[in-house]
């Protein structure tokens, strides 16, 4: 890039503080700001399940997460692109994260082949067979129009044996380095770099040497939440972090509960993403600062307390807990609309009080207290 580049180049992140490894700081993009620590909503689709893309903003949401493998399949990237993009497709003019197919691929897809070339897979949608090579996902997640870009990777579900995790590992590596040349240099965006090696030390911290010799404007950690105790996720955040540059965001892929997030946060992670504030509230799941409640549960049948009566959300402070019950049991749309709005205005006001904490120096008071008052709840 030119030095005139350089100057409207505005990707970049910037440090605002710091608690022991706890980082809080911003990313800038050429659609916005993300603050960091940030949770994006998934809209794997071009949605956020049952959320306004409005509301999801309004919650104090930064950045929301899209993924290649779906929006391949449907609407398809070329049509996606005649469309005017992504953004203006979902109607979210903020930035976007979009994830490169190949996790997606692994879970979702039916009779999948990974070789060099990239992956080979059956659409879960229609049967049909599609090839995704690194250049690819990297093509199709710039048709998208998405701010920052996954490279192609391949995660291993654990626990697996240690040859399938150095060869993961290695495919990754050199799929980075393609994804790299395949994205070349775009001002106002990033394309982040993926850490495998399973539960191996040794890989991870290989893996992110590596990277960071490619120079990535970030870097995420995947392979981790994929079935391995949450002890051996902390560890290999404890790992890698060391290896990963002060002045680049660190993303772990795929986490998680409020409890790790609170963990990897302490470790150093600055971006999260997770279905599970979504997919529970879709299940009758309601994350609340005094711990998670099931409101299948026949005990909340004539229990008119709100979710929550001091949140700013009305999700959770203007319906009863016998409404959302009632709601829940009828399979009622609208009890997963207030639900999933419940559960991302408790993990965005997560994300919010994590930086102020950051930032007022008591982040490991904040974490204490967040745990006490989930404790008092379940005893
Ligand atoms: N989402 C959760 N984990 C992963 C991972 O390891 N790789 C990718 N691409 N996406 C993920």
């Amino acid at each position: 890039m030119s030095d005139r580049d350089l100057a409207s180049d505005r990707f970049g992140f910037t440090l605002h503080a710091r608690d022991g490894s706890a980082r809080t700081g911003a990313i800038a993009t050429m659609r916005g700001t993300i603050r960091t620590p940030a949770f994006m909503p998934v809209g794997t689709a071009a949605t956020v399940k049952a959320m306004y893309p409005e509301q999801v903003r309004d919650l104090g949401a930064d950045v929301v997460l899209g993924n290649t493998y779906h929006l391949m399949l449907r609407p398809g990237p070329e049509r996606m692109a005649r469309l005017g993009g992504l953004h203006h497709f979902m109607r979210w003019p903020h930035p976007i994260l979009t994830d490169s197919g190949g996790f997606q691929v692994m879970s979702l897809s039916a009779l999948r082949k990974i070789d060099e070339a990239g992956v080979t897979f059956r659409s879960h949608v229609d049967g049909s067979t599609h090839h995704m090579s690194p250049e690819r996902s990297i093509e199709i997640q710039g048709l998208l129009g998405s701010d920052i870009q996954m490279q192609l990777d391949e995660c291993v579900r654990l626990p697996a044996d240690e040859t399938a995790i150095v060869k993961a590992m290695h495919l990754s590596l050199r799929w980075a380095e393609r994804c790299r040349a395949a994205f070349g240099e775009q001002p106002g965006r990033a394309m982040f770099g993926i850490v495998q090696g399973g539960d191996v030390p040794a890989l991870r911290v290989e893996s992110a040497k590596a990277l960071v010799g490619l120079g990535l404007r970030g870097y995420a950690i995947g392979g981790l939440a994929v079935g391995e105790p949450q002890a051996v996720m902390l560890a290999m955040i404890e790992t890698v972090a060391p290896h990963l540059p002060e002045d680049k965001p660190r993303y772990l892929m795929g986490v998680g509960t409020p409890d790790d997030i609170l963990r990897s946060v302490e470790r150093g992670i600055d971006m999260f993403d997770c279905v599970m504030p979504t997919r529970a509230g879709r299940h009758g799941l309601a994350y609340t600062r005094h711990g998670r409640i099931n409101l299948r549960n026949a005990r909340h049948g004539e229990d008119t307390r709100p979710l929550d009566e001091a949140s700013a959300c009305p999700a959770a402070r203007d319906y009863s807990r016998a409404y959302l019950h009632h709601l829940v049991r009828t399979d009622e749309i609208l009890g997963m609309m207030l639900l999933t709005w419940n559960n991302l205005s408790y993990y965005q006001d997560l994300m919010a009080g994590i930086r102020a904490a950051i930032a007022a120096g008591r982040f490991l008071d904040f974490a204490a207290e967040t745990r006490e008052a989930w404790a008092r709840a379940e005893a």
